[in-house]
């Protein structure tokens, strides 16, 4: 039975870390005969090019009719004057809303070989496997009302509004306590329920949820303690939830803990876990058409795609293999090198993955 995936490079780097993550997915698709098609569609500042939005329907329409979706990233200078509504940045909120995706993984892992890179030492990131769980189709990103306006004043004033159902805190929370009931059972929400009634509510949901997980132990922690324990002692983690905006953050932070945030990927699963799968990188207009980036956070997430949406964990074991096996080579793309390694560009990485 063949199966539809759908392409989204987006912009900056995206086409170039693009095309070596289906580089390595053609490959498999090929090996085992997985009956994978690949469809192309533009989001982000190529969508606005295209079709002068950010969100085209067809791409709409091709990822709502996929069975999984796989994006680069979006954003760029070129873009940063457009209306609000109309900037990359918006493509993505709306495909990730469009597709009720508000179950966002965020696994931060520290490959061995790579634990020179990482700004902390050794001994407090070595064996690092946290898991972020980020709510991510709610929160500050979408609550109503928002905007820039002049007050009576005549001073001009931004808001936005962070708001929660319990509802959706519920479904969030459920994903994340199955998730830590696979792992180490260790949960740890994460909110600002000193000062935020929503973190108040989102805490009181928590502890219901966790009613029906009670061989998972769960905690919680304010947002700026988080921060602070990610670099301090990032090992006492398991599995973090949070919201949309604390997650963002907190899942740069932990990106770091790992060597780069080049090394990242992400799934952001529906309540069916259809999904669709990301570096959690941007755009980098800085370095895009240089082929210096590094391919490996969007080939990760080419391995989340086999072991989420289609329930293929020794094709995604290859991939993550294969990634070992060539950081073992001491290949590094210019982002994670290190002493004693070589510098390799975007394609030569995806093509050593491939080669493994
Ligand atoms: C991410 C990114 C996005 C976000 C941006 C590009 C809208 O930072 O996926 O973490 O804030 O969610
Ligand atoms: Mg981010």
């Amino acid at each position: 039975m063949t199966k539809k995936i759908a392409i989204l490079p987006g912009d900056g780097i995206g086409p170039e870390i693009i095309k070596s993550a289906t580089d390595v997915l053609k490959f498999i698709n090929t090996k085992h005969n997985l009956g994978f098609e690949l469809e192309y569609s533009d989001i982000g500042g190529a969508g606005y090019d295209a079709c002068k939005k950010p969100l085209p329907e067809a791409t709409l329409k091709l990822c709502q009719d996929a069975d999984s979706v796989l994006l680069g990233a979006v954003g760029g200078y070129q873009y940063d004057n457009l209306p609000r509504d109309m900037r990359p940045e918006r493509g993505l909120l709306a495909i990730r809303r469009e597709l009720d995706l508000f179950s966002n993984l965020r696994p931060a892992i520290l490959y061995p070989q790579l634990a020179s890179a990482s700004s902390l030492k050794d001994e407090i990131v070595a064996g690092l496997d946290i898991m972020i769980v980020r709510e991510l189709t709610g929160g500050i990103y979408f609550g109503e009302p928002r905007g820039i306006k002049t007050d009576e004043n005549n001073k001009k004033i931004g808001f936005n509004t962070l708001v929660y159902n319990e509802d959706e805190i519920k479904r969030i929370a459920k994903s994340a306590f199955e998730i830590a009931n696979k792992r180490d059972k260790k949960l740890c929400s994460v909110d600002k329920a000193n000062v935020l009634e929503v973190s108040e509510l989102w805490r009181e949901v928590v502890i219901d949820v966790a009613k029906d997980y009670p061989q998972v132990e769960l905690s919680h922690m304010y947002v700026d303690n988080a921060s602070m324990q990610l670099v301090k002692d990032p090992k006492q983690f398991d599995v973090i939830l949070t919201g949309n905006m604390f997650g963002d953050i907190l899942s740069d932070t932990a990106a770091q803990l790992t060597g780069s945030i080049g090394m990242l990927p992400s799934a952001s699963l529906d309540k069916n876990n259809k999904g669709m799968y990301e570096p959690i990188h941007g755009s980098a207009p800085d370095i895009a058409g240089k082929n210096i980036a590094n391919p490996l956070a969007t080939i990760l997430s080419v391995s989340m795609m086999l072991k989420y949406s289609f329930n293929l964990p020794e094709q995604a074991a290859e991939i993550e293999n294969a990634v070992g096996k060539v950081l073992d080579k001491n290949l590094r793309t210019a982002d994670i090198t290190d002493k004693n390694c070589s510098v390799v560009s975007t394609s030569q990485m995806g093509d050593a993955i491939l080669e493994s």
